[in-house]
């Protein structure tokens, strides 16, 4: 592909809109560019959502499959009328009123007029709200819908800091805005609101349990936790986050997990392969022949796992590690989203030590 000039605008996290940085970068948006720019979950590769050509140049960047629709991200609610025609349900409006800005897309029936590229031909269309200042203050000065699928090739883990957005996509790109690294660390989770009881179709930010608390029922696409032919969710079905070593979780009752570990790092070790070990911080002084090992999170706060996951991957790829060893964590939470990028990583390589 044909190399551009990708510019790089450093800005504060708490820049407004004004900012003359914001003001390019918007404007840039506006004549078609591809622009990636912090939000609160991960870095997005931004477009005009309402432009095809525009559209098309995130496709070519990411490498992205054009069956895989974009999320559209806007700044207030008065947008949404420019992507869907229907009143919104009372269950919509108070997922809108309790959630946004913030870490949930929703999915709408769509309006005619956006880019079929965006819905990849869907009757759908997927929207979110970030909170994240940089992120809100392009969108509020480009006054567009922006599509923004997360700014990685596709295939590899998405991008926590603009160094990672660099790593795939420079010279591919017209900008990035680096606006230090993003907060949750882990996608937005995405929710279809246009059947009768509402479907995670992705788990993310904002968890089943707060879904459940605002909506009651809510059901959980079956590809989140297992392998499917046919999730419902296009994205769901390609290979994601891959590290290009070998990854496998490790699941079951903690001592024999741990044992289990020992004997496969020293297995791999004898095979001259590099190990690399992603565990909690409680268990990281129990591998000490493995080459690697980055500790994350803690058995009482998963949280900052889900920040430092996509770091992680990114790091033993740098390391060139090609054995990988995880350990899986309770599916409660914000525990279910990681266990399914967990699960993604691996290609769904899991060892139960219950079962063996
Ligand atoms: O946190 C996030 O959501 C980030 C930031 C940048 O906002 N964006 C992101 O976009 O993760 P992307 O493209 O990497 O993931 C979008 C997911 C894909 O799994 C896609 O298949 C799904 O949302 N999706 C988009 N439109 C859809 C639709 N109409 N119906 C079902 N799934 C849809
Ligand atoms: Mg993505």
């Amino acid at each position: 592909m044909h190399k551009i000039d990708t510019k790089t605008w450093t800005v504060d996290k708490n820049v407004d809109e004004l900012h003359p940085a914001i003001v390019e970068a918007a404007e840039r948006l506006k004549q078609g560019e591809v622009i990636a720019f912090p939000t609160e979950t991960v870095y997005g590769l931004g477009a005009n959502a309402l432009e095809t050509a525009a559209v098309k140049k995130i496709f070519a960047a990411k490498g992205r499959p054009s069956d895989n629709p974009l999320i559209v991200h806007i700044a207030s609610t008065q947008q949404l009328s420019l992507l869907i025609d229907e009143e919104l349900s009372e269950k919509s409006k108070r997922l809108i009123e309790e959630f946004w800005p913030g870490p949930l897309t929703i999915i709408f029936k769509r309006k005619e007029g956006i880019s079929e590229l965006v819905t990849a031909g869907l009757v759908t269309v997927a929207v979110r709200m970030p909170d994240h200042p940089v992120a809100l203050s392009i969108l509020k000065a480009a006054n567009l819908p922006i599509a923004a699928p997360s700014a990685n090739r596709s295939g590899k883990p998405s991008p926590t800091t603009a160094d990672h957005v660099k790593q795939d996509l420079d010279g591919l790109i017209d900008g990035i805005v680096d606006g230090g690294s993003t907060g949750i660390g882990i996608e937005s989770t995405v929710i279809d609101m246009t059947g009768i009881i509402p479907t995670i179709l992705r788990p993310g930010g904002i968890t089943l349990e707060q879904l459940q608390q605002v909506l009651g029922q809510v059901t959980l696409d079956p590809a989140i936790q297992h392998q499917q032919e046919k999730p419902r969710s296009p994205g769901m079905k390609y290979t994601h986050y891959a590290p290009l070593g070998e990854m496998w979780i490790v699941q079951g009752e903690e001592h024999r997990r741990i044992e289990q570990m020992k004997q496969l790092i020293e297995k791999q070790i004898k095979l001259g392969k590099k190990v690399g070990i992603l565990t909690i911080e409680e268990h990281k002084d129990y591998f000490p022949l493995a080459d690697s090992i980055i500790a994350y999170g803690s058995k009482d706060n998963l949280y900052p796992m889900a920040e430092q996951l996509y770091q992680a991957l990114r790091t033993f790829d740098i390391q060139g590690v090609d054995f990988i060893l995880t350990e899986s964590v309770d599916e409660s939470g914000i525990g279910l989203a990681i266990m399914n990028r967990l699960r993604k990583a691996a290609g769904h390589k899991i060892i139960d030590v219950d079962n063996l």
